[in-house]
């Protein structure tokens, strides 16, 4: 049962398609103030809290205070409050679970046991939202009513499922060649290279630099021969420049957010001055959207939108501010108040909640200020893409994901996780955070893999790569200024390039997954709680997911670990692929049908321990379940979706079926029959 309750006036904030009736008796579980911006509600001893998706910490969210104000924030520490999405929806797993949604496109604080172990508290800034209760028997019978609440996640094209290797700094065609040339010549597979800022001209949105990637169009097609998709990023603010269209035709239609006196608020992005369109306003998506024509028209298939919480470094009254407090610490002898106070004042005027203060939008008749709909922004920059593409392409996916996100962008592209580190923690951070995105509609995402900030090292990236093949967003991203941090700049090249193959050999596996996940609206990825529901040592398991029907995964997340502790829930089949090397020594061993090596081990239910090499990726194959498996290619066009090999773990059973899914990979007919056919595997 899914319960809708309206309070104050609510921003229509598309998260909810079809709303159901609001109903006017009394809010259930939480007691709330007569002001209407605090809900509380007590937590039992061992309740564990789920969902808020894009956020720091574990699966179980008790213990902290999270904020839902989307952010600029490379600091994904255990003491962030906020990173870059906004996704209010948590789980409460109790005798009677329920599950809390709460429409509110402003900042709001979820305190889960963190000032008071025992208590939830809920603050917002206002009252104005809609909030739905949705009951169920399990954590996760609630969360797909929410899924099916919120409606279908976005489905990319299948080559967004290939990888993606990206870097803040390739800066032209030659570099960009230089790496592709690298990547045959190690014969690695991939399927994407991402554009970073750089190959616009002077980062302005729409504009492709002719010095640094002359003929454009005919490059973007010598690569789609190759298989190679170019994806370039869009910036939300619009560099302001007399003469440069977007700008120009922005001013003179208004499409730019304004303040209180009605002028343009300007904030300095990476071109520098900016201003900020207003995606709110229809006229202004459909306007901002269209301008990915100039580049789909070049050839253009896929798109990473970015810096839209929006992000900004200053504001002209920011600068101001700041020169003037750093005017008066100087007029005066340096204290050591005075020495610190400089030293955070410039980082304190990035992203400040004064300039959030100081714009507005128009939007449905309304005019609300920016920091009462923050949460919007970076979703409609996404939806103003998603609409365009719909219109111009009607049957045709388009790979598109955001940094900034609000549940409802779920449905208009996917997400990547933002800058995160170079650290171990970051992997395991990805790994529990993966569940929670499922679970608020983000099937399509992923972490830079390897780590954004600071130098990785080859072991981290190759143990994040060996997570990353299972995330649908696989990408291998960097700042600049940091170590190249390409699959094949660290040696140990075998081991790379095994890794990335076993994604394409898994890719029929994790598409048909993926497919059934977003059009049954299940959670590809899952806390193994939600499938042992009645196992009391399964939900306290935080570094171990479901994956899919058949799967679990145990990642390793720490560095020189040469195997770890695993629980299964019940029997399981490990299986490891490895190395010829490795499979000279080991005992037996078998061999799929192109001659790759592995080793399969049933394993009884229980703590266990496995060895797992450094070029070891661990899988388990849960009772009377499957795994297809393709013959690897060099990317996804070149799969054979046909051809699977099947490895199972009947464990009893004489037959083992699988429903798997196939289609061309970039047209809309989802549901026909023939995408679905049964896969058999019959012991013998
Ligand atoms: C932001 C993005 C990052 C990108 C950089 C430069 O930090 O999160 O992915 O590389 O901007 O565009």
């Amino acid at each position: 049962m899914i319960a809708r309750y309206t309070f104050g006036t609510p921003v229509e904030t598309g998260a909810v398609p079809t709303k159901p009736a609001a109903l006017s008796t009394a809010l259930p579980f939480f007691e709330r103030t007569a002001d209407g911006q605090k809900y509380t509600l007590s937590l039992g001893k061992d309740e564990i809290v789920y969902g808020l998706g894009e956020q720091i910490r574990g699966i179980n969210k008790r213990g902290w205070s999270y904020t839902s104000f989307c952010a600029d924030n490379p600091h994904h520490e255990e003491g962030t409050h906020s990173l870059y999405g906004a996704h209010n929806f948590i789980v409460f797993d109790r005798e009677k679970p329920f599950g809390v949604f709460f429409d509110y496109p402003g900042e709001m604080t979820f305190d889960i046991g963190c000032s008071d172990p025992n208590a939830c508290i809920i603050t917002a800034k206002t009252p104005d939202m809609d909030v739905y209760i949705l009951d169920g028997e399990t954590p996760y019978a609630i969360v797909k009513s929410f899924r099916r609440l919120i409606g279908q996640s976005y489905i990319p094209p299948l080559f967004g499922f290939g990888f993606q290797q990206s870097r803040w700094g390739y800066k032209c065609k030659e570099d960009v060649e230089k790496v592709l040339e690298a990547y045959t010549a190690y014969d690695l597979p991939l399927d994407n290279v991402c554009l970073d800022i750089d190959y616009m001209d002077n980062y302005k949105d729409f504009t492709v630099s002719t010095d640094r990637f002359p003929d454009f169009k005919d490059y973007v097609a010598e690569k789609r021969e190759e298989n190679i998709h170019l994806i370039p990023i869009i910036d939300a603010g619009v560099k302001i420049e007399e003469g440069y269209d977007v700008y120009d035709e922005g001013k003179e239609n208004g499409y730019f957010c304004k303040k209180e006196d009605g002028t343009d608020f300007v904030a300095g992005v990476w071109p520098g001055r900016t201003h900020f369109p207003d995606f709110l306003d229809p006229t202004v998506r459909k306007w901002f959207g269209e301008k990915y024509y100039r580049l789909t028209e070049a050839g253009i298939d896929g798109f990473w939108n970015d810096m839209n919480e929006p992000a900004m470094f200053y504001s002209d009254e920011g600068l101001e501010r700041a020169k003037q407090q750093i005017q008066a610490v100087f007029s005066k002898e340096i204290d050591i108040k005075g020495f610190f106070a400089l030293g955070g004042l410039m980082n304190s005027i990035s992203n400040s909640p004064a300039d959030y203060a100081a714009f507005y939008h128009e939007f449905d008749g309304i005019r609300a200020r920016h920091d009462t709909i923050h949460n919007l922004f970076g979703y409609n920059m996404t939806k103003a893409a998603a609409e365009a593409f719909e219109r111009k392409y009607p049957d045709r996916r388009l790979l598109l994901y955001s940094r900034a996100s609000y549940i409802g962008a779920h449905r208009y592209g996917g997400i990547w996780t933002g800058d995160n580190m170079s650290w171990w923690s970051h992997l395991l951070l990805n790994i529990k955070m993966m569940p929670s995105l499922n679970m608020c509609g983000f099937l399509y995402s992923g972490a830079d893999l390897g780590g954004f900030g600071a130098d990785t090292s080859g072991d981290l990236l190759l143990r994040w790569l060996q997570f990353g093949i299972f995330t649908p967003l696989m990408r291998d991203h960097s700042a600049l200024g940091t170590l190249d941090q390409e699959p094949y700049r660290f040696g140990n090249i075998d081991a790379f390039r095994r890794t990335l193959q076993l994604r394409y050999r898994l890719m029929g596996y994790i598409y048909s997954e993926f497919m059934k996940a977003a059009l049954e609206d299940e959670c590809l990825f899952r806390p193994l709680a939600f499938d042992y529901p009645e196992d009391a040592f399964a939900k306290r398991v935080e570094d171990q997911l479901m994956f899919g029907e058949s799967l679990m995964l145990a990642p390793i997340y720490e560095q020189n670990a040469k195997g770890r502790y695993v629980y299964l829930p019940e029997d399981m089949l490990f299986i490891k692929f490895i190395s010829f090397e490795t499979a000279q020594s080991e005992r037996n061993v078998e061999y799929l049908e192109d001659g790759t090596p592995f080793v399969k081990q049933p394993l009884p239910a229980g703590h266990t321990y496995i060895d797992v090499a450094l070029d070891e990726v661990p899988l388990f194959i849960r009772p009377g379940k499957l795994l297809p498996l393709l013959r690897p290619a060099n990317n996804t066009a070149e799969l054979d979706f046909s051809s699977t090999e099947l490895l199972a773990y009947p464990h009893g059973a004489k037959e083992v079926a699988y429903r798997y899914y196939t289609d061309d990979g970039v047209s809309k007919d989802y549901s026909s029959p023939s995408n679905f056919k049964t896969l058999i595997y019959t012991k013998g």
